[in-house]
């Protein structure tokens, strides 16, 4: 299922984002803004278990967090997203994948994969900003599966509606959660209109 969040402030701060003349410094401030405003929604399915506390007046049932939630990152840029969630989740581990893509056959190809021993029954977030062809989001879904994972979703900023399909169609379990389903891939596999060099704009490189 594909989510696209409708909520003004998530606009606002994406415009930011989107703006080229918005340098590095605010740009990470507004992904963080914007990764903690849709974890905030996207979590309202996170099981809770009851446990018996005592307030300084009485004894009280309370809730607490059921599973372990997991972030993985794809290396590079979902590393801009891993800060904005863990300022509401500050117990989620986080694991990270790293990959290359093929010059020739352009398929993905993993040179990195770390995760925590929790990853079977765990809440699983994979975040990357960028939705673009969805090939480096679909073989990241394949990796965490091979972990024996089967909560999972895909957090991105902006998405391509050919992503879109392309990740719905290999992992029609896994949902999708966007701030921005834009318009199109260009000819460079850039999303139009989309915020540039994801990785760039938060690294400062070029
Ligand atoms: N990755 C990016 O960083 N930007 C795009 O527009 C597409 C993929």
């Amino acid at each position: 299922m594909l989510t696209v969040f409708d909520h003004p402030l998530i606009k606002h701060k994406l415009t930011v984002m989107r703006n080229k003349e918005t340098g590095t410094k605010d740009f990470r401030q507004n992904l963080d803004e914007i990764g903690g405003l849709m974890v905030y929604e996207i979590t309202r399915d996170l099981p809770l278990k009851e446990v018996d506390i005592e307030t300084p007046i009485c004894a009280y049932k309370g809730s607490t967090l059921a599973k372990e939630v997991v972030i993985v990152p794809i290396l590079r840029a979902g590393l801009g997203v891993v800060n904005g969630i863990q300022n509401l989740i500050p117990t989620a581990k986080v694991a990270h994948i790293g990959m290359y893509r093929d010059e020739e056959t352009l398929e993905p190809h993993p040179y990195f994969e770390k995760y925590p021993s929790c990853m079977e029954d765990a809440y699983v977030l994979i975040v990357d900003p960028m939705l673009a062809t969805g090939g480096s989001s679909i073989a990241a879904i394949d990796m965490v599966k091979r972990q024996g994972s089967k909560n999972i979703k895909l957090v991105c900023l902006v998405g391509a509606p050919e992503g879109v399909a392309a990740v719905e169609k290999a992992h029609p379990d896994v949902d999708i959660y966007l701030a921005s389903l834009d318009d199109h891939l260009n000819e460079k596999g850039y999303i139009v209109p989309g915020l540039g060099d994801a990785g760039d704009r938060i690294f400062g490189t070029k």
